[in-house]
């Protein structure tokens, strides 16, 4: 690494799931399915999702409370918020901007939205690597987080099985003993498959010009172009990721994958040769919670004493975009 730039620490690690479940059997409700069905194809059984007015926002907030708890860094001390969400409860003010009220950081410090989707915590990630090794901010919260719910199309059952809502936050910081957590990085993009995900604002034209078509506000999904689109590209991207981490794939510990679907995080698993104690996996009880499904698989991993700290682990997201990022990182002791 060029010894310019300054090495990044993760300090923390936090997150937040709504306590609302709704079962494969409660979606048989809304339509022909079965969890049969749903749990062959994907490896779900239920999802999380918000009610009443709970949203996005508070999940975040939460997830981020738990992340500075961790981290020992103080409120006061954060010089920058990244928010990672693609499915916000408002587009502004963004969800960056609301995490910094609601934790009432004093200063005046940015705090900013990006959408990269699924991978946006992967993406936030890098972004932050960025303004750290530059010296340009030293310690950055990242929250990934998403209310999916209200934005899927709960008549559609090719889609509204898949996704459930969530929250992960992750505080990073320069790291004063000179060892860098991130041993690769990359983020990729191919925007000319965008319309695979998809998913419209709502609006009309000015009355004074031709109308425009009427487009609908929800989350619109070709699952099965999404699905060989990954298993077809995930697979040599991971390899990269391993091979610049200056590792090989069995000195990496775990794989924590985004949680999109059980026979994609198995594909995966394959080209790693992986046991299944090297592979985190929780989709069974959370969906596909966007961005935050990594997070919340490490915290939930470390707790439930699938994943023990003071190792190292890749991380590999993908969603709408289509985006995908990876990276090998060391998770130090106590992170979460
Ligand atoms: O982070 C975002 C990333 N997104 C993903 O990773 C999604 C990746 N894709 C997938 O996970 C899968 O494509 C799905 C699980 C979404 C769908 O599985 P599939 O095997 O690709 O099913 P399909 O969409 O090709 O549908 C097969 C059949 C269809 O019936 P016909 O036309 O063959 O009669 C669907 O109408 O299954 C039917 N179907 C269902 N049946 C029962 C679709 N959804 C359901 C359902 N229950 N929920």
């Amino acid at each position: 690494m060029n010894k310019n730039v300054k090495p990044l620490r993760i300090a923390g690690v936090g997150y937040c799931v709504p306590d609302t479940v709704i079962t494969n059997d409660d979606l048989t409700k809304l339509y022909d399915t079965s969890d049969e069905w749903i749990f062959t194809r994907t490896g779900i059984k239920e999802r999380r999702i918000v009610s009443g007015n709970e949203n996005a926002v508070d999940l975040g907030l939460k997830a981020a409370q738990n992340a500075l708890g961790k981290s020992n860094i103080k409120v006061e001390d954060i010089d920058c918020v990244i928010a990672a969400s693609s499915a916000p409860p408002q587009l502004y003010p963004s969800l960056a901007c609301q995490i910094q009220a609601g934790l009432d950081i004093p200063n005046h410090i940015p705090a900013f939205d990006m959408t990269a989707a699924c991978s946006g915590l992967i993406y936030a990630l890098q972004v932050a690597r960025g303004f750290i090794g530059s010296g340009l901010y030293k310690n950055i919260l990242l929250v990934a987080a998403d209310n999916n719910s209200r934005l899927v199309d709960w008549e559609d059952r090719g889609t509204s099985i898949l996704f459930g809502d969530g929250a992960g936050a992750m505080v990073v910081t320069e790291a004063e003993d000179g060892i860098d957590d991130i041993l690769s990085l990359d983020i990729k993009s191919d925007g000319k498959i965008g319309q695979y995900i998809y998913m419209n604002l709502p609006g009309k034209n000015c009355p004074l010009v031709e109308p425009c078509d009427e487009v609908d506000a929800k989350i619109h999904m070709a699952g099965r172009d999404v699905y060989k689109f990954v298993v077809t590209t995930l697979p040599d991207f991971i390899d990269e990721c391993v091979k610049n981490s200056g590792l090989t794939a069995e000195e990496i510990d775990y794989l924590i994958p985004h949680q999109a679907n059980q026979r994609i995080i198995e594909a995966m698993q394959s080209r790693l040769k992986y046991s299944d104690e090297k592979v985190i996996s929780n989709i069974k009880y959370y969906g596909n919670t966007s961005a935050a499904s990594i997070p919340i698989a490490l915290v939930e991993g470390v707790q439930k004493g699938k994943i023990k700290l003071g190792s190292t682990a890749l991380l590999c997201g993908f969603g709408a975009g289509m985006t995908w990022g990876g990276a090998v990182l060391r998770l130090r002791e106590g992170i979460c």
